[in-house]
């Protein structure tokens, strides 16, 4: 059930955590220590950052999902709420967010570390969780948080024709019978190669390819591929996400038209240093793709 032209109503299950986003020219080789040029707070997450995306990209958005009760937690709900996300289903869990330790070298190429946190408690779906699921046009999930989790919310999105957009990032190996529930699959170049023969049944699968762009793949095998929107890339953290999330956002308008419009968002969001911070509004993908 699509709510409107431009609003489908997305619910996001995922990790939020908070970035500790540190800048040096090469990062260090095992052994080695390095002079940083930067350090910051950036909330992050998958999950959180492709909320975002899809918010600021124009879709009603509601996060499923869970921080601590630290010090970093408000600032985590603050980002979701300033973005218009519901989070009527983000609980809290008794000890620390999620936090992820990044370092960003002087080409904007990372390396992330992903400390769970309260992330890895969110192990059961509750009523309320599911109806949300079940009334929103797009699930879209990551694997940042329990497997079993992400796979209870794609049963019940696929029992109830809500349309399953699977992430499958960081990855790891899925059932058969999750992979069967997922409409659309989006995937890095290693992912796929990863994943392999687990794609071959998804009936849409998108591809991103860094400055290459992103290449789709449909049900009757047809292939759109789309080149990458020049730009100057400081930070690719989020840049996944952000594609992830603003493709969801307009999946609804086709695949041609939702790939053109996240290239565009993920290659906004390497323009600035840190995951949540890059992600574009609307008005920034439409400039870019020259329609304002
Ligand atoms: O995809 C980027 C994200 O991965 C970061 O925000 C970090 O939190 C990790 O989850």
């Amino acid at each position: 059930m699509t709510t409107g032209r431009d609003l489908p109503s997305i619910a996001v299950l995922g990790s939020i955590n908070m970035d500790l986003v540190t800048t040096t020219e090469h990062r260090p080789r095992p052994g080695a220590t390095v002079r940083g040029t930067g350090f910051a707070t950036v909330p992050g997450g998958k999950g959180a950052n492709q909320a975002v995306a899809a918010a600021r990209a124009g879709a009603r958005v509601d996060f499923v999902g869970a921080v601590g009760d630290d010090v970093f937690a408000p600032a985590l709900r603050a980002t979701l709420t300033e973005a218009g996300i519901g989070i009527g289903h983000l609980r809290t869990e008794p000890g620390p967010s999620g936090v992820a330790t990044i370092v960003v070298d002087g080409d904007g190429e990372n390396s992330i570390i992903v400390v769970g946190g309260a992330n890895a408690a969110l192990t059961e779906l509750g009523a309320a969780d599911l109806a949300v699921i079940a009334a929103a046009d797009i699930l879209l999930c990551q694997l940042e948080i329990p497997l079993d989790t992400v796979a209870a919310g794609i049963a019940h999105a696929a029992a109830h024709a809500t349309t399953v957009v699977l992430n499958p990032s960081p990855v790891a190996a899925l059932p058969a019978e999750v992979w069967a529930d997922v409409d659309v699959a989006v995937v890095n170049s290693g992912e796929a190669r990863e994943l392999g023969a687990a794609l071959a049944g998804v009936a849409h699968v998108v591809t991103t390819l860094g400055g290459d762009g992103a290449r789709y793949r449909g049900p009757d095998g047809l292939v759109i591929a789309r080149p990458s929107f020049r730009v100057e890339v400081v930070d690719t953290t989020g840049a996944g996400d952000s594609f992830t999330g603003a493709l969801a956002a307009a999946w609804h308008r086709g695949p041609e038209a939702a790939l053109e419009y996240a290239c565009a968002a993920g290659a906004l969001a390497t323009t600035t240093l840190g995951a949540s911070r890059s992600i574009p509004t609307a008005a920034a993908i439409d400039s870019l793709l020259g329609r304002s």
